[in-house]
């Protein structure tokens, strides 16, 4: 699994501003002691509906950036795109309003050792922890390709931030409003081959990460996905949140996207069963079997072969 987890703290944070950009809005929190503590693929757990509302869970969000300098003793901001009852609450939220937060939660990207050519994908409000992410590697002398991708051009985010961050940024569109049209698995082959990428970055809806992470399986290169799983208590109690993913000793096990992810090897996640309890699954409920008798081993369920090595792109 990718990078250690971080302490994290909770924090009556005031809202510092609210912006909209397309069909999102840009949250900016006063939030002491965590800028720090973040880095790209961590996310916040924040608490909506006010003190009497009967919304008890948290909403997650993606980090999009942290400064932990000026006035507030540190800042951290999200991109929100609202969907239900507590993203409208949130985003109705003003200046001087608190919200109680919680972050860094989660297990972030992990960096290649050693500079490599990486490819970013953000699908939509998934673009948020790209460009912090691309500056990191930037700095430490990887070539970035940035890939944005959405439905409508109202829906990507980021474009100029995208063009400062990363080396080049590619954007598509399902209806060609904006850069290429379709999808944004249609532009990574070139760009894998154009600069030997090893590892691609991806965070977005479940069905373009399966995709990326096919991509990169066929290229025999690296993939690291930001999953967006459905979440409850947001700190690995109430088991929500599980998916399966393959050990590197083989085994697949129901492992939570909150606390083990949310970044994983994309190799790993069985996406095609994300959603059940896969029978070979560690844990698995065992077929009952009525009129025969167990016989040995061959009554139960197949164990998955063990796995050679895989590329990792430089990530240990
Ligand atoms: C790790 C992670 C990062 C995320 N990053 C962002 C982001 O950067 N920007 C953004 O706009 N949204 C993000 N989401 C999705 C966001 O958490 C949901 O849209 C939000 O929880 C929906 O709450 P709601 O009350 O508006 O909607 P409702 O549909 O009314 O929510 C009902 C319940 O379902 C849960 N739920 C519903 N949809 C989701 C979902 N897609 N993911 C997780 N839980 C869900 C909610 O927590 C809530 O408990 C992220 C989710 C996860 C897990
Ligand atoms: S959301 Fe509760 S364990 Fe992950």
């Amino acid at each position: 699994m990718p990078s250690a987890v971080a302490d994290p703290i909770r924090v009556e944070a005031e809202v510092l501003s609210v912006r909209r950009v397309g069909e999102y809005f840009v949250m900016a929190f006063a939030a002491p002691g965590i800028a720090e503590r973040v880095s790209p693929g961590h996310f916040v757990a924040i608490a909506v509906g006010g003190d009497r509302s009967s919304m008890l869970l948290r909403r997650s969000f993606s980090i999009y950036r942290v400064d932990p300098s000026g006035s507030f003793g540190g800042t951290l901001e999200i991109v929100v795109g609202p969907k239900g009852a507590g993203t409208q609450w949130l985003v109705s939220r003003r200046p001087g309003d608190m919200v109680n937060l919680i972050a860094p939660l989660g297990r972030p990207f992990s960096l290649p050792v050693d500079p490599v050519a990486c490819i970013l994908v953000g699908g939509g409000y998934g673009a948020a922890p790209m460009f912090a992410l691309a500056e990191q590697l930037r700095e430490r002398g990887s070539h970035v390709d940035l890939v944005l991708g959405a439905a409508t051009e109202s829906r990507l985010f980021g474009l100029v931030e995208g063009r400062r961050a990363a080396t080049t940024l590619t954007t598509t569109t399902e209806d060609g409003s904006d850069g290429v049209q379709g999808r944004v698995t249609d532009v990574l082959p070139d760009l894998i081959k154009q600069h030997d990428s090893q590892v691609i970055y991806g965070c977005g809806p479940m069905g373009m990460l399966q995709a990326i992470a096919g991509v990169a399986s066929d290229h025999g290169i690296a993939s690291q996905c930001a999953v967006e799983e459905s979440m409850a208590c947001g700190v690995g109690v109430c088991m929500t949140c599980v998916l399966p993913v393959i050990g590197n000793d083989g085994v697949t096990r129901m492992v939570r996207s909150c606390t083990e992810g949310p970044v994983f090897f994309g190799d790993q996640v069985r996406w095609s069963d994300v959603g059940t309890v896969p029978d070979d699954c560690l844990g698995a409920p065992t077929p009952t079997v009525v009129s025969a008798p167990l016989q040995g081993r061959g009554a139960l369920p197949d164990e998955p072969a063990p796995r050679g090595p895989v590329s990792r792109g430089g990530v240990r």
